[in-house]
C-alpha cells in the first residue's frame, strides 16, 4: 500500500496526487492522546508543479499571499526556496471533514520535493503537520499522516493499531503513526452540505472535556475507538457498526454534532451496519458502512436526503504521477 518508502527525486514539472480521508473512529479525542482510526478514500488532488518566474496558484498570482496552505507548503522547502506555477485539481470537497487541506498539501509538497531530490515518506508526513499546524493552528496529525501512508491508519493506538510507520512532532506533542489491516471494505461517505470550521470545532470540544466528567467521557472515546480498530481488523462488521453508533453518541454528547447530520444517519440507518458524523463535525459530513448488497439503496437514500454520496475505498498513499498535461485554469 505504498506507505513506506520514498518520494523518489524527478525533474521539474513534478506531478503528484494524494488521496483525501475520512476518520472511522476517535475524531476529537484523539487531539487529547486518545486513538484515531483514518482511512484514505480513493478522491483526490493533483497538483502539477514547475519553478516560474513568479508564483502562481491555478493562474492566481496572489495566492501565495492570500493561501496559508500554499505560503507554508512552499516555505517549508527552506531559506530561499524559489517561485513555482502550481496547478492542482480536485474531486474532494471542502470543508466537508474529508481532508482537502491535507491533500493538497501532500501532493504539493511531495511534487516540489522530488523536483528537490526526493523525500522520505515519514520526512514528509512531519513536514506537512507543520505545514498544516502552521497554517491552521490546531489539531492532530491524522489527516496529513493519512494521505502521506494511505490505507487504514491509526494514531495512538499502541500495538492494537498495527504496524508502525512513523512519529510525528509538534513542540512536546509526539503521535505514533500506524498502520492497520485492510479489510477491503467499501464505505459511503455523505456531504451534508453545510461548511464549518474544524478549529471551532476543536476548542469547543476542548472546553467540553474540561468538565467535571471530561476525563471520563475522553476514557469512553478512547475505549470505542480501540475496540472498532481491533473490530476493523478482524473484519466483523457487525461490531464496527455498533460501535459507529457509539461513536457517534459520545459525538453527539460532545456538542458537535447538527441536525442534518443526524437526519442523514437516519436516512442511512435501514441500509447500514452503522453510521457516524466524520471528521470535526457541526457540518460537514457522515460515513456509513452498508450492509452487504445494499451499497446502492444506501447511496439512494443519502442523496434522496439532501446529501451528497461518495461511495469509497482505500486508496494508496500520495505518489507521483507522469507530468500530465497542465489542467486550465
Ligand atoms: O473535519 P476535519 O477533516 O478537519 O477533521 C478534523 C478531525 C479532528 O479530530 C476534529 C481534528 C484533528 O486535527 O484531529
Amino acid at each position: 500500500m505504498n506507505g513506506d518508502g520514498t518520494i523518489p527525486s524527478r525533474g521539474f514539472p513534478t506531478s503528484a496526487r494524494a488521496p483525501g480521508k475520512c476518520v472511522l473512529f476517535g475524531e476529537h479525542a484523539v487531539v487529547h492522546g486518545a486513538p484515531e482510526l483514518v482511512l484514505a478514500i480513493d478522491l483526490y488532488t493533483q497538483a502539477i508543479v514547475a519553478p516560474s518566474s513568479e508564483s502562481r496558484l491555478n493562474g492566481d498570482r496572489g495566492a501565495l499571499e492570500t493561501n496559508r496552505y500554499l505560503r507554508e507548503t512552499v516555505a517549508a522547502l527552506g531559506p530561499s526556496p524559489g517561485t513555482f506555477d502550481v496547478r492542482t485539481v480536485s474531486r474532494i470537497p471542502r470543508s466537508a471533514g474529508l481532508g482537502s487541506s491535507a491533500a493538497f498539501v501532500g501532493a504539493v509538497s511531495a511534487a516540489l520535493a522530488a523536483g528537490a531530490g526526493g523525500i522520505d515518506r515519514g520526512a514528509l508526513a512531519q513536514r506537512c503537520f507543520s505545514v498544516e499546524r502552521a497554517a491552521q493552528g490546531v489539531g492532530s496529525p491524522g489527516d496529513t499522516s493519512t494521505s502521506v501512508a494511505g490505507g487504514y491508519v491509526t494514531l495512538n493506538a499502541g500495538s492494537v493499531g498495527g504496524e508502525p510507520l512513523w512519529t510525528v512532532r509538534a513542540g512536546e506533542a509526539a503521535w505514533e503513526v500506524r498502520r492497520t489491516e485492510d479489510p477491503g471494505w467499501a464505505w459511503i461517505v455523505a456531504y451534508s452540505g453545510i461548511p464549518r470550521s474544524t478549529a471551532d470545532a476543536v476548542r469547543a470540544v476542548a472546553a467540553r472535556l474540561e468538565r467535571p466528567d471530561g476525563p471520563a467521557l475522553l476514557e469512553e472515546f478512547a475505549n470505542v475507538a480501540r475496540a472498532g480498530i481491533s473490530a476493523v481488523t478482524r473484519g466483523d462488521r457487525t461490531e464496527v457498526g455498533q460501535l459507529m453508533r457509539r461513536n457517534q453518541e459520545l459525538l453527539r454528547d460532545v456538542g458537535v454534532s447538527h441536525p442534518r447530520l443526524e437526519a442523514l444517519i437516519e436516512a442511512a440507518q435501514p441500509a447500514a451496519e452503522g453510521a457516524k458524523l466524520t471528521g470535526a463535525g457541526c457540518g460537514g459530513s457522515i460515513v456509513a458502512l452498508p450492509l452487504p448488497g445494499r451499497e446502492v439503496e444506501l447511496v439512494r437514500r443519502l442523496a434522496r436526503a439532501g446529501a451528497v454520496p461518495y461511495p469509497v475505498r482505500s486508496s494508496p498513499g500520495v505518489s507521483l504521477v507522469e507530468a500530465a498535461p497542465a489542467p486550465r485554469s
